[in-house]
Parts: C-alpha cells; sequence; structure tokens
C-alpha cells in the first residue's frame, strides 16, 4: 500500500429528524450565521421553514440561488455578506454545489487573496470559517470531504480545489430531504457515486482493504439507483444511496490507492463549456474511458470488477469477461436514464481539441492509471458522440 493520512473530522448525524439538532451543532461556533442554498428547492419541501425554525435563536443571513455547477460570483457575494456582518459560521442546506461554494466562501472570507486566486491555488487557503451542512442530494460527498468545485463562466474554467479547512465540522445526512429529488438528478447522482469509486478503483494493482470497501458500494448502487429512480419515496433506497454517496469520496476508498481521475478531469471540461450535469458527464465518459484503458496492464483489475462487483463468471478470455462487466456498466447508466451520448446533450466535436488540452494542463492526466495525453483525451470524447 501507498503511505496515507486519513483523519475525516465531520461529525456525521445521520438519519430521520437529525434536523432537530441544528442549534446544538451550530452553538459552539457563534450566533451570526450565514444559512446558504439553490434555486428553492428546500423550500418547496418544508425544509426551509423548518430551519429557520431552528434558528430562531441566531442571527441569520441568506444567499439563495446558488447555481448547479456554483459560479465564482456566488463565491463573491456569499464572502461579502461574511465580512460585512461578521459571521461566526456558515450553513449550508442543500446538494454539492451550495456546499461546494459554501466552503470557498468560508475560505475566501479569511483571506487576503483573492476567492478565484484560492480556487486555482488551494495551499494559499491557511483558515476558514466553520461549516456544517444540511444535506439533500446523495451525490458529491462534499458533506464530508475537504474539496469544492468552482466555475468561471468568463474564463470557461470548472476547477476542483481541496484544502482541509474546508472540511465540515458536522452534517446532517436525513434521507427523508432525498426523496423529492427528480429522475434525472437522481440517476446522474448515482453516476458520480460510482464514478468517485471508479476512478479509485481502478488504479494500480489490486488492494483487499480499500477495493473490498469500494466493491461494497458499487454493489448497493447498482442495487437501489434503479429503486430511487423508480420509486422516489422508497426511503431504503434512498438511506442507501445516501450513505454510500459520503463514503465513497470521504478518503476511505482510496486509503493506500494511488488516483488520477481522469473522467473527473475530462467532465470538468465538458461542465465547463457547455455547463451539463456533472453526473450526466461521467456516466458518458466512463464506459469509453474503460474500453480506452482496457490493455494487458490493466485487464486483471477489470476482471476483479466483473467476478467480484457484477457476478460474472471468470471462465472465458480474460478480455471478454472485462468486456462484458464494462458493457453491463454502460447499460445500467442507460437504464437509469442517463442520456448516453453527448450528441443527445447537443455537443459536437467542435471544442474536443480545446478542451482535451485544458483537461491534460490541469487534470493532472499524465499520472493516470493509464496516462492519457491530448490525443487520448480527444479519442475518449469521439467515443462518446
Ligand atoms: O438549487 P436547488 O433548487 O436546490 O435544486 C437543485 C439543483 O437544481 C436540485 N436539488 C438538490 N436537492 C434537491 C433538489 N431538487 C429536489 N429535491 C432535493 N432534495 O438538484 C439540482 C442539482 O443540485 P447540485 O447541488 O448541483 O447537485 P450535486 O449534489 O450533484 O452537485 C454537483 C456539483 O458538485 C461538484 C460538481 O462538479 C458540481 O459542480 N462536485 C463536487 C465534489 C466535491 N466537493 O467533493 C466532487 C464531485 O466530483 C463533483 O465534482
Ligand atoms: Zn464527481
Amino acid at each position: 500500500m501507498n503511505n496515507f493520512d486519513f483523519c475525516v473530522g465531520t461529525h456525521i448525524l445521520f438519519g430521520k429528524g437529525q434536523v432537530e439538532r441544528l442549534p446544538e451543532i451550530l452553538s459552539p461556533f457563534g450566533k451570526k450565521v450565514l444559512l446558504t442554498y439553490g434555486g428553492g428547492s428546500i423550500k418547496r419541501m418544508g425544509l426551509y421553514d423548518r430551519v429557520r425554525e431552528l434558528l430562531a435563536d441566531f442571527e441569520v443571513w441568506e444567499l439563495n440561488g446558488i447555481e448547479p455547477n456554483p459560479r465564482i460570483e456566488s463565491v463573491y457575494a456569499g464572502e461579502k455578506l461574511c465580512r460585512d456582518n461578521g459571521i461566526d459560521v456558515i450553513l449550508a442546506v442543500g446538494g454539492g454545489s451550495v456546499i461546494d461554494c459554501s466552503k470557498a466562501i468560508a475560505a475566501a472570507s479569511c483571506s487576503d487573496e483573492d476567492a478565484w486566486e484560492l480556487v486555482k491555488d488551494p495551499d494559499k487557503i491557511e483558515k476558514a470559517l466553520p461549516l456544517c451542512t444540511v444535506l439533500t442530494l446523495a451525490a458529491t460527498g462534499s458533506e464530508m470531504n475537504t474539496g469544492s468545485v468552482i466555475t468561471n463562466l468568463k474564463t470557461k474554467e470548472k476547477l476542483g480545489f481541496l484544502n482541509d479547512a474546508m472540511l465540515p465540522k458536522a452534517s446532517i445526512l436525513d434521507p427523508t430531504y432525498t426523496l423529492t429529488v427528480p429522475a434525472d438528478q437522481t440517476a446522474a447522482g448515482a453516476a458520480d457515486i460510482l464514478s468517485h469509486i471508479m476512478e479509485v478503483y481502478f488504479s494500480r494493482p489490486y488492494a483487499p482493504i480499500p477495493d473490498g470497501i469500494s466493491e461494497s458500494l458499487m454493489k448497493v448502487v447498482f442495487r437501489y439507483a434503479p429503486i430511487a429512480v423508480r420509486e422516489p419515496d422508497n426511503y431504503e433506497a434512498r438511506e442507501q444511496l445516501m450513505w454510500a454517496s459520503t463514503l465513497a469520496l470521504n478518503g476511505l476508498c482510496s486509503t493506500g490507492k494511488g488516483q488520477a481521475w481522469p473522467c473527473h478531469a475530462i467532465e470538468h471540461e465538458l461542465s465547463a463549456w457547455y455547463d451539463i450535469t456533472h453526473g450526466t458527464g461521467l456516466a458518458i465518459l466512463t464506459p469509453r474511458w474503460m474500453r480506452h484503458v482496457l490493455n494487458e496492464g490493466t485487464v486483471d483489475q477489470f476482471v476483479a470488477y466483473a467476478v467480484n462487483v457484477w457476478g460474472i463468471p471468470a471462465d472465458a478470455d480474460r478480455f471478454a469477461v472485462a468486456n462484458r462487466a464494462i458493457d453491463r456498466t454502460e447499460d445500467f447508466f442507460r437504464s437509469i436514464g442517463i442520456p448516453m451520448t453527448l450528441g443527445e446533450l447537443n455537443i459536437d466535436d467542435a471544442l474536443f481539441p480545446e478542451m482535451a488540452e485544458h483537461a491534460v494542463r490541469f487534470g493532472g492526466l499524465e499520472w493516470s492509471w493509464v496516462p492519457l495525453d491530448k490525443d487520448a483525451v480527444v479519442e475518449i470524447l469521439k467515443q462518446c458522440l
């Protein structure tokens, strides 16, 4: 195994009714709260009203309208609210976009640097305001990790960045709040969870502890995502997806493994240029990337995936077994309603060279399991058309 650090100090409060403990988790940080949320889903489900009631003894400011694929302008707006009002703690209520934007606000509010400079060079982040979250969408794992992804539409950049200071102090995970997530976002969230697991699972030789955990999590998503898409009110499916999303990207699955995140690097280009849903882009890319990297050096990991996750017997040629698993992966994404070509999203090949160059330059693709250069990325994107 590679050496690793594993220290995830987010207090998770999981299950029905945990939101009632909001005052208890916020109080240690102070009385002035910035409440952040998105385009209104928390109002429609009644969560906003309950949160405001629970915050009755706090002074509350609000930043609403945070976009999916959150933009740097929202970070600036939140930073201003924090500075002008001496905010003590940020409470993010929403999906990954709201949480990511709030992380960037938390960091920018404690720095003399411009917020976009911190996104580009997170080593400059020295501290951040404390952040607590109430999660409403199972997908990103942002509720228990140090990452954030911010988009700058002017420069056509969507950049992920990490810093320990941005780790949420506490996150409330009540699957009830995900019952209202529409089918397309449920499916995209499932694809995102799977991609977080696969980006690490498919790197370096088989590692029994993290890869065994990853296989269990993948089986959970393959089993419960179709149920949640079909039956949005199915609480059991929602709770399984919610906990899988958190564990998929809190560092547990990557202990001792190498990682390079090629599909994420390429997908962030698609989102930056075309503002598509992150998980949808990942679902389209993943099987095509798998076929591209399948070779003598990687085939055994694909066979392990085929046998341990899909139950495919290893009784044929290794490449045939691997390809059956890749086909099953693609069929799965299609079966939960994800449009599986870029053409269906009205994306053509016009910007592929530019996107590929940027993905290679900023995505660290030369260190991936199978190193990818610009031509390789263009080829993978063409397979997605
Ligand atoms: O804005 P509202 O009205 O809340 O609606 C949202 C949004 O339109 C809606 N939604 C959320 N919860 C809902 C709901 N609708 C009904 N009922 C609910 N309970 O869903 C839409 C998408 O929300 P968003 O937060 O954008 O989705 P997600 O959680 O998938 O986050 C995606 C963002 O996270 C980044 C992605 O790149 C993307 O920008 N990522 C963050 C990561 C991290 N911090 O570790 C890792 C990921 O790989 C990812 O890159
Ligand atoms: Zn992701």
